[in-house]
C-alpha cells in the first residue's frame, strides 16, 4: 500500500505543479494569480474538495500525446463560502493556456451538472486562450455543452463568472449568459474578435484594453457588472454578492439578526432641492433608508441615470432599483432600460424582494433613442416589473411623469405598496409642457403669451404636481413624511414576507428582445 500511496502522490504533485515553475512565474509576473491560488481566496479555508484532478486530455494530433498535464488546465470542485456550498472551477492559464479541450470542457460540465442537481451556486473563474486548437471541432462541441447547461441552470442556481485573464471569441458567451460577470483591470480582457481582426475587417485601431478591457466593459457595453480593481478585490466581490442570494430559486436568501431601533431618519425631509429641476444623488436617499453600508451598487457606472444594487432591510436582502435624478435628470433610455430590466429578473428568479425609489421626467427623446429601439428595450423594463411576483415596493420622491410612471414599479404593473412623499408630482408630463399643449389658444390670444403662460403652468401645477390625485385614486397607498421612510419599508416588506403569486401557465414568456 505504501508505494500506492506514494504513486498517488507523485500524480497529485504533478497536478499541483500545473503547467511548471516557469509559466507560474511568468503568471505572477503579469499580476495574476495561479488558478489554485484563486480557489484559496475564495473559498472558506480548507473546505475546497476537488474533482477530476487527475483527468487528461485524449488527444493525440501536432505531438499531443507527449504533453501530459493532469487536470488538463482547470481546476473544479466544490467548497463553502460563508459556510454555504458553492461549485467553482478555475481555468490554468499555465497549462495549454487554459484553453479548453473536450476533458476540460467534461470537467466544468460535470460541476454544473452537480451544482443544478443539488442547488447551489456556480463560480467560473476564466482566464483561457479559448478553444484548444489543436483538438478543432471537439473544444467547440465542449463550449455549447456548458453553454447549454448554463442556460438550464438560468434561474435555478446562481451563476457567477469572474473574468481574470483573457477570454474571447465565443469563449464570452459562457459568461453572457451567466447572472453576473466581474472583470479584473488592466489583466482581463472580453471580446468576440481581437484586435487584429478588427483591424483586418473594420481598419479601427484599437488596443486589447481599449476594445474589451474591465472598464470599457463596464462603461460603455455593460457586458461587465463590476470593475474589480485586482483579482483580491474581484474574489471579495463574489462573496458579498453571494451572501445576498439564496442558494436556488426555491430558498429565500439568509437573513441578517436585526434588532429594531428608532426607524426615523429626519435628514430625509430636508433632502429635497427647493426647485424640482434641481438634482439631488439618489445614492443618499438609499443610504439613509436601508441598514447602514449595505448597499452593492451593481453596473455602477453604466447607465449612471438608473442606480440597481442589493442592499439590506432590517437584515433581509433586497434589490433596489432607482431613477437617479443627479445624472440625464433620471431619464430612462435604452441603456437604464436593459440594464433594470436585467436586475429585476434577476431579483425576481431568486425571491428577492424589489424596492423602487421612482423619480422619473420620462423617456430619453431622439433619434440616437428612437432609431436603436426605446420602445422594444424600454418595453424590456416594463415587462420585467409586470412579470415579478416578488414583494414589490415603490416610493415615489418626485416625478413621476407619463409611461414612465407606469413602467417604475406602478400599482397597474402590479406593485403591492406604493408610496409618495408630499413631493411627488404624478402628471403625465411636466407643468410647463402640458400647459403649452393645452392653453396653447389661450396662450396665443394673450396679450402677454409668456405670462399667461406661467399663470396656466401654475393651474396645471396645482392641481397635478403633486401625489393626492393619485392617492385618491388608491394608486398611492399613502403619502409619507419622508423621515418614515424607512419604517414604512421595514412594516410592508414584513407584511409581504409570505406573498404568492400564481400566474397562467405557460411554457414561458416572450419578452421584447
Ligand atoms: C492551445 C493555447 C491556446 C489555445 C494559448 N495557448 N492559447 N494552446 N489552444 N487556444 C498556449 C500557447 O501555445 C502557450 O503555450 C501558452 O498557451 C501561453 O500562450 P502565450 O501565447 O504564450 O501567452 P500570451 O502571450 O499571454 O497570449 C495569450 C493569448 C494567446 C492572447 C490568449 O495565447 C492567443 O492569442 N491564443 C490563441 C487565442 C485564440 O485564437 N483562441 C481560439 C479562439 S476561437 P506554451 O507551451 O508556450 O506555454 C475560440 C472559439 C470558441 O475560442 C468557440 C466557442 C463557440
Amino acid at each position: 500500500m505504501d508505494k500506492k500511496i506514494e504513486t498517488l502522490q507523485q500524480k497529485r504533485e504533478q497536478a499541483l505543479a500545473g503547467g511548471g515553475e516557469a509559466r507560474i512565474a511568468s503568471q505572477h509576473k503579469k499580476g495574476k494569480l495561479t488558478a489554485r491560488e484563486r480557489l484559496h481566496f475564495l473559498m472558506d479555508e480548507g473546505s475546497f474538495q476537488e474533482i477530476g484532478m487527475l483527468v487528461a486530455h485524449r488527444s493525440t494530433d501536432f505531438g499531443m500525446q507527449k504533453q501530459h498535464y493532469p487536470g488538463d488546465g482547470v481546476v473544479t470542485g466544490y467548497g463553502t463560502i460563508n459556510g454555504r456550498l458553492v461549485y467553482a472551477f478555475s481555468q490554468d492559464f499555465t497549462v495549454f493556456g487554459g484553453s479548453l479541450s473536450e476533458t476540460h470542457a467534461e470537467k466544468i460540465c460535470k460541476i454544473m451538472d452537480l451544482a443544478l442537481q443539488n442547488g447551489a451556486p456556480v463560480i467560473g473563474l476564466n482566464d483561457s486562450g479559448g478553444a484548444r486548437i489543436q483538438e478543432g471541432v471537439v473544444s467547440l462541441g465542449g463550449y455549447a455543452d456548458i453553454f447549454y447547461r448554463n442556460t438550464k441552470s438560468s434561474g435555478v442556481i446562481p451563476q457567477l463568472s469572474a473574468i481574470m485573464g483573457p477570454c474571447a471569441g465565443g469563449a464570452v458567451y459562457s459568461p453572457a449568459i451567466t447572472d453576473f460577470i466581474l472583470m479584473v483591470e488592466n489583466t482581463s480582457y472580453m471580446f468576440v474578435t481581437g484586435p487584429n481582426v478588427v483591424k483586418t475587417v473594420t481598419h479601427e485601431e484599437v488596443t486589447s484594453e481599449e476594445l474589451g478591457g474591465a472598464n470599457t466593459h463596464a462603461t460603455k457595453s455593460g457586458v461587465t457588472h463590476f470593475a474589480c480593481a485586482n483579482e483580491i478585490d474581484a474574489i471579495q466581490h463574489i462573496k458579498k454578492l453571494l451572501s445576498y442570494m439564496p442558494q436556488n430559486c426555491e430558498e429565500t436568501a439568509p437573513a441578517l439578526p436585526y434588532e429594531s431601533r428608532d426607524e426615523k431618519r429626519p435628514s430625509l425631509n430636508s433632502i429635497m432641492p427647493q426647485n424640482a429641476s434641481q438634482p439631488y444623488d439618489i445614492r443618499e436617499v438609499i443610504e439613509e433608508v436601508i441598514d447602514g453600508g449595505s448597499f452593492l451598487e451593481v453596473h455602477k457606472d453604466f447607465a449612471p441615470n438608473l442606480v440597481v444594487g442589493f442592499a439590506r432591510l432590517a437584515g433581509r436582502s433586497i434589490g433596489i432599483v432607482a431613477n437617479q435624478p443627479a445624472y440625464l435628470a433620471g431619464v430612462l433610455d435604452i441603456n437604464s432600460s436593459t440594464k433594470g430590466a436585467r436586475f429585476v429578473r434577476f431579483c425576481d428568479s431568486f425571491n428577492i424582494p424589489l424596492l423602487v425609489f421612482e423619480d422619473v421626467p420620462g423617456f430619453l427623446p431622439g433619434t440616437d433613442q428612437e432609431w436603436n429601439a426605446i420602445i422594444t428595450n424600454g418595453a424590456k423594463l416594463l415587462y420585467a416589473f409586470c412579470e415579478a411576483t416578488v414583494p414589490r415596493v415603490t416610493v415615489i420622491t418626485r416625478k413621476a411623469y407619463g409611461g414612465a410612471y407606469d413602467v417604475m414599479n406602478s400599482k397597474h404593473i402590479g406593485a403591492d405598496m406604493n408610496y409618495a412623499w408630499p413631493s411627488a408630482e404624478i402628471a403625465v408630463m411636466g407643468a410647463k409642457g402640458a400647459a403649452e399643449i393645452i392653453f396653447k389658444r389661450e396662450i396665443t390670444a394673450a396679450e402677454d403669451p409668456e405670462a399667461k403662460w406661467k399663470e396656466m403652468e401654475q393651474l396645471y401645477s396645482d392641481k397635478f404636481a403633486n401625489p393626492y390625485r393619485a392617492a385618491e385614486r388608491g394608486f398611492i397607498d399613502e403619502v409619507i413624511e419622508p423621515a418614515d421612510t424607512r419604517l414604512k419599508l421595514i412594516h410592508a416588506f414584513k407584511m409581504l414576507e409570505n406573498k404568492v403569486v400564481n400566474m397562467p401557465r405557460k411554457k414561458h414568456g416572450n419578452i421584447p428582445l
